[in-house]
């Protein structure tokens, strides 16, 4: 087993469809970016890093609705994946998103098919607990979070790009997968690490 210093999930929550363009993360922690729906709020305190066998960190990046012949064909994941191996048979267990996102973190989707609101109960333990065992620090920064441990089910907020359409959905929960268990969620100090995109470059 590898040991980890960081869980880190990037997750889009927006669809591809309707999303506004890129707009570049805020430059440091005190600039917030109009794309995420949210300030930077400062940095967390540097935890001690736990020496792992092969790498002391782990990060997931998390690209909805991107197709794996665009991602594997960016030259920036092509150049990475020379430094490591391309795992090419690891699919979606169900469909449709929320499932699959609870599935990642808590091991079973519990016969999810939709993408409604859910509290798993608190007797479901997570990778979380896995990582906490061993003093392995960890965070979740979600485009769009409106603020540290936001549970809400979606955010929703001006379209900044166009002033005259409609408010935009820039959050939504189905794609924050430890909020989606009451055993991160009702635990405060865990909450807390659901944090906004523009956290990601402070932390
Ligand atoms: C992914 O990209 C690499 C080149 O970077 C290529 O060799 C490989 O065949 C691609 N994998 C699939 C499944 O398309
Ligand atoms: C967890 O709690 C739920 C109700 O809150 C209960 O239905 C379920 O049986 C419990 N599961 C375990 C494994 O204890
Ligand atoms: C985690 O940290 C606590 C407090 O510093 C310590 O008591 C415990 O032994 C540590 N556990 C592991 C697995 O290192
Ligand atoms: C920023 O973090 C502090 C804890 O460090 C928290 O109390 C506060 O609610 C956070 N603010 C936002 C906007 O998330």
């Amino acid at each position: 087993m590898q040991y980890l210093s960081a869980f880190v999930l990037l997750l889009p929550s927006v669809l591809a469809a309707q999303a506004p363009s890129f707009v570049k993360p805020a430059a440091g922690p005190l600039d917030a970016s109009p794309n995420s729906g949210g300030p930077s709020n400062g940095s967390l305190p540097k935890p001690s890093v736990v020496a792992g066998k092969q790498f002391d960190r782990f990060i997931q990046i998390w690209l909805e609705n991107t197709d794996f012949e665009s991602a594997n064909s960016t030259a920036t994941f092509a150049n990475l994946a020379t430094q490591g191996i391309r795992l090419d048979q690891y699919y979606a267990l169900t469909h449709p998103s929320e499932p699959n996102y609870a599935a990642v973190v808590g091991g079973d989707f519990w016969g999810m098919a939709d993408d409604n609101l859910y509290n798993i109960p608190s007797n479901i333990s997570t990778v979380v607990d896995l990582l906490e065992a061993k003093n392995i620090s960890w965070a979740s920064y979600q485009e769009g979070l409106p603020t540290d441990g936001y549970a809400g089910f979606s955010f929703t907020s001006a379209n900044y790009l166009n002033t005259a359409a409609p408010p935009y959905t820039y959050y939504v929960r189905k794609h924050n997968p430890t909020i989606i268990y009451d055993s991160v969620a009702g635990v405060p100090a865990r909450a807390a690490l659901h944090r906004n995109f523009n956290d990601f470059a402070a932390d």
